[in-house]
């Protein structure tokens, strides 16, 4: 299944998300069903808080991002209660973009290199070191279990400058080619 993917102003987007039990009830299909979503909305990383889970899940596939001396050496895997142990290397800037915040992107400055520690759908346990586009992507989606943002980043001036970009996609005034949930529609009458 497709799911609509949660706008900027919504408060799972804000909060850290939970580590996900060994039992949790049909995991694989889950991932599938996010994989399924991120594709469908051009993305190359989803994060379950961005479907309004608010559990320690994230999809992503870097191959998109990939330079053409770097084709095929892009990643698709699912990370869960995954943990960022080292971060390491040259601060480099590339402009980001979120599919919960359409509309908007912005240059976000992160470190080359990561070891992270997750598990995969067979809850098998991994380290694994990423650089580059691939390390980015997975540090993008790592911040939204974390309950950060992109737009957290931005200088003072650069988030006075988007307030009202930002203040509109809260409330749907957005066109996205894909189907989104607001706070609006959630919120208790
Ligand atoms: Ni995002």
């Amino acid at each position: 299944m497709i799911y609509p993917i949660t706008a900027y102003g919504d408060p799972v987007l804000k909060e850290p998300a939970q580590d996900i039990p060994q039992d949790f009830p049909e995991l694989k299909e889950l991932v599938d069903d996010m994989f399924a979503t991120m594709y469908h909305a051009h993305g190359v990383g989803l994060a379950a808080p961005q479907i309004s889970k608010g559990i320690r899940l994230f999809v992503i596939d870097s191959e998109p991002m990939m330079d053409d001396e770097d084709k095929g050496k892009g990643v698709k895997k699912a990370f869960i209660n995954p943990e960022i142990v080292e971060e390491d290397g040259e601060e480099w800037g590339f402009e980001e973009g979120c599919l919960s915040i359409p509309g908007v992107r912005e240059v976000v400055y992160r470190p080359e290199r990561i070891v992270i520690r997750y598990f995969d759908e067979e809850w098998n346990e991994h380290e694994d070191t990423y650089d580059g586009m691939t390390a980015r992507v997975i540090q993008h989606e790592y911040d939204h279990i974390e309950g950060i943002l992109f737009t957290d980043y931005l200088s003072g001036l650069k988030k006075r400058l988007i307030k009202n970009k930002l203040s509109k996609i809260s409330k749907g005034e957005v066109d996205a080619d894909y189907k989104m949930s607001f706070p609006s529609m959630t919120k208790k009458r």
